[in-house]
């Protein structure tokens, strides 16, 4: 049987919130017996935004112990830092020369952060979807659960393993996005128009992250911005307690149905209160065990260690094969 091979990765560029683990984390848990998984710590692409250094090394081993805290079984799965694999930068490289600028300029992620860092639009920022086709190429993955806000880097990766597949015959695996019909956008608390993220800094209140404590969850549920009315109804025209039953339902394991009938009758109040409590019950557990792992350093750098190793070689493969198609020496 050929082997199925799934990868994703998270950037190490703020605290990770309930969005990124109900987008992304949740969904690999479950997939990872059935796939040969890679999972990494996207450091290279951090860096697009100023990262401060020392942060951004701690942060990258938080994410580490994060997946593990969360249930990613690294003997089962290739946990490991982008930049340990010099394959990344050097598959980027050729693929760039088959990328066209119109097609980058294009990019949502692409324009949203020119606005937001009019001062420093450099070249990375740009490249950033290239960088992250060569991560998902690189590793023939057939399949790269992510959140919606990553749809359209998935479709760019696409078009670029079938342009170079086309140009220079089969050498790529075409991978598709696998994103979950319930929690692929949760949204911010304040402002439920608006996709939660890491790097919100003007609004504290509007993600969760991962490391808040008991009693600063339960206050950014209560404080959440919900709609007129009063009923408990997932619904178009009710966004803010639509993204609460849907961020429900993910920490409970029910359907957003479920969750409806759960608070039938029942008020606004109430249902924030529950809401917040299940997820500071559900980040408790996590919290001690990244917490836990973080401080073991001989075990988290042994095991990003092996990952580097295992995901090296498989990328070398991968791009020992490129630098044949594209016509590069690689010696007799
Ligand atoms: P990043 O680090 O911004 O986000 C990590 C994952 O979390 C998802 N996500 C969300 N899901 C639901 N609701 C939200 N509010 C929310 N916010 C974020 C993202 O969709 C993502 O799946 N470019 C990627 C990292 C990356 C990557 C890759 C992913 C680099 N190389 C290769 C897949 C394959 C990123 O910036 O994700």
């Amino acid at each position: 049987m050929e082997e199925k091979i799934l990868y994703s990765a998270i950037q190490p560029s703020g605290n990770l919130t309930i969005g990124n683990y109900i987008g992304s984390i949740r969904n690999w848990i479950g997939l990872q017996s059935k796939f040969t998984c890679f999972f990494a710590m996207a450091n290279m692409h951090a860096i697009t935004v100023r990262q401060d250094p020392a942060q951004l090394r701690r942060r990258t081993l938080e994410l580490a112990a994060l997946y593990i805290a969360c249930g990613i079984d690294p003997e089962q799965c290739t946990l490991y830092v982008q930049s340990q694999v010099p394959q990344h930068a050097e598959l980027c490289w050729v693929l760039n020369s088959l990328t066209y600028v119109g097609e980058m300029e294009r990019m949502t992620q692409f324009k949203d952060k020119s606005a937001k860092h009019a001062e420093n639009i450099n070249m990375g920022l740009m490249d950033y979807p290239v960088l992250m086709a060569a991560d998902i190429l690189l590793y023939q993955a057939e399949l790269v659960p992510v959140g919606q806000d990553q749809t359209q880097h998935v479709e760019i990766a696409r078009d670029i393993a079938i342009r170079f597949n086309n140009r220079y015959g089969e050498t790529f695996r075409v991978p598709e996005a696998f994103i979950v019909k319930q929690g692929a956008k949760i949204m911010s608390l304040q402002e439920p128009s608006k996709k939660m993220s890491k790097s919100e800094t003007e609004n504290p209140n509007a993600s969760v992250y991962l490391t808040d404590d008991r009693d600063t969850i339960i206050r950014k549920f209560k404080r959440a911005v919900t709609d007129s009315g009063s009923e408990i109804r997932f619904s178009e025209d009710k966004p803010g307690i639509s993204n609460l039953l849907t961020i429900y339902s993910a920490y409970r394991g029910v359907s957003v149905g479920d969750a409806e009938r759960e608070f039938e009758g029942k008020g606004y109040g109430e249902f924030k209160l529950a809401v917040g409590e299940t997820v500071a019950d559900a980040l408790a557990p996590v919290q001690a065990e990244q917490k836990r792992i973080l401080a073991d350093k001989a075990y988290l750098s042994g095991i990003l260690a092996a990952g580097a190793e295992r995901a090296f070689k498989a990328a070398r493969k991968t791009l020992s094969k490129v630098y044949r198609k594209v016509g590069f020496y690689q010696g007799d």
